[in-house]
């Protein structure tokens, strides 16, 4: 028993050299976080910074988040900090909150994505943060699958996203959280706006700040954040989605479609499910489902389903982020309407 855990602490030991090392090297890094995994780079060195968009397919202009080891490393990637930032960090960071500041100097535009203002944050996960004390210096770290797809929350789905690609694999299990980082704009000191929910909900931002303002309009334009497209977090199925009061209504009215459908909602498997469907009982609590949410997508595509049916949590807290989500994940834009990515 205690040959077996030396030996596995032996070989995470290696694992963690490892990654340090190819990161020293500016190579790639399938590193895991408590929100999804992350593809890492070192983010000082521009020509890693540069594989990680080509490795991901992904276009120039959106701009990457730099992961910290500390605060401090944090606040160093930063031109100003204001007292609301500081706030936020001393709640929630180790942890899935990322921070929009206005950008240090030595901040590459290739991160930013030419903009004034850079993304920052400090991960909570233990291996993330024993690869960035060791390595001493940040990382970007984008969602580690190709652009537009679903996140991975385990080292299997970045495994499937890059079956050729130079990227080191740190597997750390299963993600807790399941759902990218909440982003926070904290480029005005006193003027702070949510730009993507996650885990960390507004009502836990007001906690440690006693006021939020709601995403301005024009920050659409002004400030670039991927997650925003409205088309995002695509399966290759078809994603459909279920009010709670209208599923036995919606299932009636597609008995007879010609596409095999997965169901994900709430309690048990309804008699009579019409053939071509397959219910998956989906977690009542908002926290779990977020956690799994991104597995059940990709489930859908590894059983081949055409299409998968989900019923849409209410809740204003995590529920908010999952319904962010997967409303883009149903997304198609009208010039691919039908269109697999
Ligand atoms: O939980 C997370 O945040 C994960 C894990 C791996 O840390 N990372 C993640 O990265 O979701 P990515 O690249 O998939 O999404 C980063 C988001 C994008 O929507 C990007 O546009 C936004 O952060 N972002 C980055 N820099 C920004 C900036 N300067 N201003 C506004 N948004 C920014
Ligand atoms: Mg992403």
């Amino acid at each position: 028993m205690n040959i077996d855990s030396d030996r596995q602490r032996q070989s995470l030991q290696q694992q963690l050299r490892r990654a340090v090392d190819r990161l020293r090297a500016g190579r790639l890094v399938a590193l895991p976080t408590e929100t999804v995994y992350g593809l890492a780079a070192d983010a000082t060195n521009a020509q890693a910074v540069e594989q990680v968009f080509l490795t991901k397919g992904r276009p120039a202009d959106h701009p990457l988040i730099v992961h910290c080891h500390a605060t401090e490393q944090a606040w160093q990637c930063a031109a100003s900090v204001g007292v609301n930032a500081r706030r936020l960090a001393a709640a929630f960071w180790p942890g899935p909150l990322t921070l929009v500041l206005p950008r240090a100097d030595w901040v590459f535009p290739a991160i930013t994505g030419g903009q004034d203002s850079v993304a920052v944050r400090v991960p909570g996960h233990e291996l993330a943060r024993s690869v960035l004390e060791r390595l001493g210096r940040p990382v970007v770290a984008p969602s580690a699958n190709r652009f537009g797809r679903v996140s991975p929350t385990c080292a299997a789905h970045v495994r499937a996203e890059f079956p050729d690609g130079d990227v080191f694999m740190l597997d750390g299990g299963p993600c807790e959280v399941g759902i990218e980082s909440t982003i926070v704009d904290c480029r005005h000191p006193t003027d702070i706006a949510i730009l993507r929910p996650g885990r960390i909900t507004t009502v836990d931002l007001l906690g440690a700040l006693g006021t939020v303002s709601k995403p301005r309009s024009e920050d659409a334009q002004t400030v670039r954040v991927s997650g925003n497209l409205k088309s995002h977090y695509s399966p290759q199925a078809d994603v459909v989605l279920l009010d709670s009061s209208r599923i036995s209504q919606w299932l009636d009215e597609h008995a007879a479609d010609a596409f095999t459908t997965l169901v994900i909602a709430c309690g048990g498997e309804p008699r009579n499910l019409p053939t071509r469907m397959r219910w998956h009982k989906k977690p009542t609590d908002e926290t779990e489902f977020a956690r799994v949410m991104y597995a059940l997508l990709r489930l859908a595509d590894e059983q081949r389903f055409d299409r998968v049916a989900i019923e849409l949590p209410t809740g204003d807290g995590v529920g908010l982020a999952i319904r962010d989500r997967l409303t883009r994940a149903a997304h198609r834009d009208a010039d691919t309407s039908g269109a697999k990515e």
